[in-house]
This record gives C-alpha cells, structure tokens and sequence, in this order.
C-alpha cells in the first residue's frame, strides 16, 4: 500500500519507520521546511537514492503521489485542517495526538470519516503497550470484580530549551499545556479503563515554572464517570531533573494493578483474587522504551493496515481521538469557569483559554 509522510519533525522517526517495519511503500515525505524530509531520511538511514520523494506543499504530493495512506506529524494545531484534507480525498489517514484543538474540529473529522468510509486513527499507541494490554484482558474478563477508581499519574520534565525549540509548543493554538500534549495518553488510558461516560470533571491547572509559555505546566482532574467509577488524572512537565514516571493504578473489589515505567509499559503491582497461570510472568513484564514514546506507532501502523485489509474498524479509531480530547478540554474549562463542568461537552477549544496564564515570550 502506497504511504506518504506529512510533517517531519521530532515523532516522524517513529513514523517511517512504522510505516517500512509494516510493508507500506513508503513513496514520499512533505515538510513546509526546505531540506527537512531530506534530513529525515538521512535519520532513518535511508539512501537519498531510495526512490522516497520529498515534498514542500502535502497538496501537491497527494496530488503526484496519490498514496493510500496518509500520516500526519504536524504541529498539533495543523492536524485538523490537514486531515479533512486528506479524508475528503478519500485517503485512509492516520492523525498523530490530539486529533484536533477543539471539539467542533474533531466532531468534523468524525463527520468526513463517516461520510468517506476511509480508515482513520489517532495515534494513542499507549494502548498497544504489553503492560496495558495485560491489565485490558483482566479487565475484560472481570478479574478486577467492581472496579472502585483508577489514578494516572504523569511526571515527566520538560524544560525552557524543549520550548524554545519550536514556536508552536506551549501556545493555545497549536499545541496546549502539558495536559493536552504530554498527558492526553493518560486522559485515552483512563477513560479507555472506566468506560466513556463522564458524569462531570473537576479539573486545577496552574503555570508554575514556565512562567514563559501561554499554557498550564501542570494539572489535576477528579473525574466521576457514570458508573459510579472515580477516575484521578495528574500531569506536569515540572519534575525537576529528567522524567520520573507515567504510572496507572487500577483497584477493584477482587484485584490492583500498578503499571509503570515512563508510559506505563511495565508492570509493578499485578494481584488477583483468583490466581492464574501467567500472573507470575505478567507480574515481571517489562517493556524497555527507547523514550517516552515507546513503541506503539509500530503497532498501531500494523493495527491500521489489518484494520484497511480486513474493512473493520481501527483500534485506535477517530472516536478514541475524541473522547481523549475532550476530557482534557473540560479539565480546561473546569480551570476556567472555576466550576465542575457536566459532560457531553459539546463545544470548546484551546483557543478558548487564551489569556488565562500569559504569553509567549520565548
Ligand atoms: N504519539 C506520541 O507519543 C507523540 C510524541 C511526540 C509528538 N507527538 C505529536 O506529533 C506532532 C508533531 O510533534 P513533533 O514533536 O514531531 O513536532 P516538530 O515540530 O518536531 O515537527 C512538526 C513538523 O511538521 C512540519 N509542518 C508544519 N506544517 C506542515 C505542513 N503544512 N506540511 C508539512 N509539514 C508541516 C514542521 O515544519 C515540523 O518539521 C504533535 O502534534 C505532537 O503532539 C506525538
């Protein structure tokens, strides 16, 4: 199946290769920077000679190039612009995290999906760690008996020279606090755990040490879902030094699973009323991480190409986007109004917290 890149910055790495390791034909790179998908491909290792085009304008690529499959590696405040595009074009697509800014833009992706039939997928590839698929089997078959709450915690260090680098981190309109871009894997992972349904979201944000950027550089949420459950999500890119952890904990009537590590791709704590053969191993799983990032694009590349083979949705479908977004925005809106927000949130963007820390000075 014929690929193309869109955006090759920083997470692209983890893109080509997903897209090669996967058997796509990798035809052509777009970046709006001159020379950027040649030093791309000079990352990865792959011959300039390699028969890999690269492109400035995404519009004139797909146009030449006319691929399959789309990946869009962006600045996030791009993604939703792009990825229309790309839908409406009828080109199965693969949007990194957040899907969208707002909800009005994710609502239309969901919309241009439905319509097209394409393949589309938001890269939550957390999903697809071995430790949380663990903890999705158990839960799945009922081993944790009523599930009482489940607390992600993501602390992790990003500091002044992460946000100077490029001009789009920490601003409103293309990117979001530390909650939307570090610790929406942990908002998809939370509410993939308790179910989708929110009753309402008491969130806190703060800029603490970023005094620099237009965004929160920490955040808490108590989450109370329909179904009794109570879910905590705690995020900060202010630990000092280096990144500490992305734990979840898990606790019900009849288990407690701790997963840990930097993005949740360990187990720690695994323990079961009702013993089974494999806990033991289970208990020990490690999955070495290169970065924060882990894995999961490998995976989630795979899932898509079974997902367009086999005509079924993808695991990681524009409904996850959704749902993961908008939980960050009503802990967004939450710090806002200084009120618990009721979800279905129909309506709100970043953009509509513009002004509430300062500007971007750097
Ligand atoms: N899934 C993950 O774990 C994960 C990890 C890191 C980043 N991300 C997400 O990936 C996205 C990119 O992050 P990054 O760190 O690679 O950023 P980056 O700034 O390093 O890369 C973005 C690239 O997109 C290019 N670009 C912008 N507009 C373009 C356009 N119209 N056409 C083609 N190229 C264009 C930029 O020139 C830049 O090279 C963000 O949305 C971020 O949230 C996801």
């Amino acid at each position: 199946m014929k690929y193309a890149l869109i955006g090759c910055g920083r997470i692209a790495i983890n893109h080509l290769k997903a897209a090669r390791a996967n058997r796509f034909e990798v035809a052509a790179l777009c970046d709006i920077v001159p020379g950027k998908a040649e030093a791309l491909l000079a990352r990865a290792e792959i011959p300039a000679d390699a028969g890999i085009r690269t492109y400035t304008d995404y519009r004139q690529m797909l146009a030449v190039e006319q691929p399959e499959l789309v990946s869009i590696a962006t600045e996030s405040g791009k993604h939703a612009k792009i990825a229309l595009y790309c839908i409406e074009h009828g080109i199965h697509t693969i949007i990194e995290k957040p899907m969208a800014m707002s909800l009005s833009d994710a609502d239309r992706i969901i919309a241009a999906a439905e319509k097209s039939g394409v393949t589309v997928s938001v890269c939550q590839q957390c999903r697809f760690n071995q430790a949380v698929q663990a903890m999705r089997r158990a839960l799945e078959a009922g081993r944790f008996g009523t599930v009482s709450h489940c607390s992600v915690n993501v602390y992790w260090n990003r500091e002044r020279s992460y946000y100077e680098h490029d001009a789009w981190r920490g601003t409103w309109k293309d990117d979001g606090g530390c909650l939307m871009n570090q610790c929406i894997h942990g908002a998809d992972l939370l509410r993939w755990t308790l179910g989708t349904d929110i009753a309402r979201v008491y969130g806190v944000t703060a800029n603490h040490l970023h005094g620099y950027l237009e965004t929160e550089d920490m955040g808490t949420a108590i989450v109370e879902f329909k179904n009794g459950t109570v879910g905590v999500l705690e995020g900060s890119g202010n630990v000092f030094r280096e990144n500490l952890e992305e734990t979840l904990y898990l606790f019900g009537s009849d288990g407690k699973v701790k997963l840990g590590g930097n993005s949740c791709n360990n187990v720690e704590v695994w323990d079961f009323a009702d013993v089974q053969e494999g806990d033991e191993t289970t208990r020990t799983l490690r999955e070495p991480a290169p970065n924060v990032y882990g894995h999961g694009h490998m995976r989630l590349f795979q899932d898509v190409a079974e997902a367009i083979e086999q005509h079924r949705p993808p695991y990681v479908d524009v409904y996850a986007g959704r749902t993961a977004l908008e939980l960050i925005l009503a802990i967004y809106k939450s710090q806002k109004t200084g009120q618990p927000v009721d979800l279905p949130l129909d309506s709100f963007s970043t953009e509509d917290m513009e002004g509430i820390f300062g500007v971007k000075t750097i």
